[in-house]
């Protein structure tokens, strides 16, 4: 069991109003990740719902019993956050087994969870070393490994993976993806980090400045994004943004994403100016400078050679064109 539901909750420290009215239901086993850009409330409301702030109105309800005045210790969740805090003197098996020590839980059940733990983290080789004695991703799946042997019924992660380096994050996201799947628990994540919030969730929060901007499947934020925010967060090179003036549209902006537009050296809709080619490899990413829609970025798939100051034609796919109003949202 772990259903969660925040209905109208708002945060202020002092005059500052960090929240502003939330509303969010999420299903017992789902994997929700908000994401949004630096400051813009996501840790804010996981410590609300942790309880490690109250919120200034509001309620967070967990398994339908209303917990905005109950502590942290007695909601049935586990947290964890971007630095591990792990005790440096005690063993990988202590520092799993510390909490359900020192609530009071008999050895042998200990003993039983961490086993449990340990194995579906990988963490068994090491639970007699010290956290000095591990790397960074390690420490981190001893960390997850505390929160898995409390059995909590919500698990909130803060930017876990923010400090690991870019081959670790990508294994650990794996396995926090398959420890989903196994615990069938509900988890709550919260990133700045689009692609994680992609590749893991059931369902994407999008926040920005306290307020939720759209809660969908990464797919739906993805072809459907409900305002110009959402669809420039979501997508990577970001979505590019041209004023519609320019293109003799009366929106304020008309939207396409780098891997909507083709290119060609001699027909297509927008001549322009290569000013940069980037090879990663599997794609090449172009910068383009066009005559009618100004700086853009194109996602080829594969080899594409062009030499900077060469010309292009590009061309926007019309399916795969967005456009949005004065006030931002998609028309
Ligand atoms: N204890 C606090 N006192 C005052 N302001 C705070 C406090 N905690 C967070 N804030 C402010 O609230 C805003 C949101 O912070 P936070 O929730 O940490 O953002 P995020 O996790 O999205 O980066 C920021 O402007 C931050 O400075
Ligand atoms: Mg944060």
């Amino acid at each position: 069991m772990g259903s969660l539901n925040i209905e109208n909750v708002k945060k202020s420290f002092g005059q500052v109003d960090v929240l502003k009215g939330i509303d969010l239901d999420v299903a017992d086993g789902e994997f929700v990740v908000f994401v949004g850009p630096s400051g813009c409330g996501k840790s804010t409301l996981l410590r609300v719902i942790a309880g490690l702030e109250d919120a200034t109105s509001g309620r967070v309800v967990i398994d339908g019993r209303d917990v905005s005045s109950t502590p942290p210790a007695k909601r049935g969740i586990a947290m964890v956050f971007q630095t591990y805090a792990l005790y440096p003197h005690l063993t990988v098996k202590n520092n799993m087994g510390l909490g359900l020590k020192q609530a009071g839980t008999p050895a042998a059940e200990i003993d039983k969870r961490v086993a449990e733990a340990s194995a579906m983290l990988s963490l068994e080789p090491y639970l007699q070393r010290r956290p000095a004695e591990l790397s960074g991703g390690q420490r981190q799946r001893v960390a997850i490994g505390r929160a898995v042997v409390r059995e909590p019924s919500l698990f909130l992660f803060d930017e876990p993976l923010s400090n690991l380096d870019a081959a670790l994050r990508v294994n650990t996201r794996l396995e926090i993806a398959q420890l989903h799947r196994r615990l069938r628990a509900t988890m709550i994540y919260v990133t700045h980090d689009q692609v994680e919030a992609m590749t893991l969730a059931d369902r994407i929060v999008v926040l920005n400045g306290g307020r939720i901007e759209q809660i969908g499947a990464p797919m739906e934020l993805y072809n459907s994004p409900a305002n110009e925010f959402v669809a420039g967060f979501i997508g990577s090179p970001r979505m590019n943004f041209i004023e519609g003036a320019r293109l003799g549209e009366s929106v304020r902006t008309v939207g396409v994403r780098p891997e909507h537009i083709a290119v060609d050296p001699h027909n297509g809709d927008w001549k322009s100016t290569v000013i940069h080619a980037e090879h990663l490899g599997a794609d090449t990413n172009l910068y383009l400078d066009c005559e009618k829609a100004g700086l853009i970025t194109v996602r080829l798939f594969g080899v594409y050679n062009a030499e900077p100051g060469a010309t292009l034609y590009a061309t926007p796919d019309p399916a795969h064109t967005y456009r949005f109003g004065q006030d931002g949202r998609r028309i």
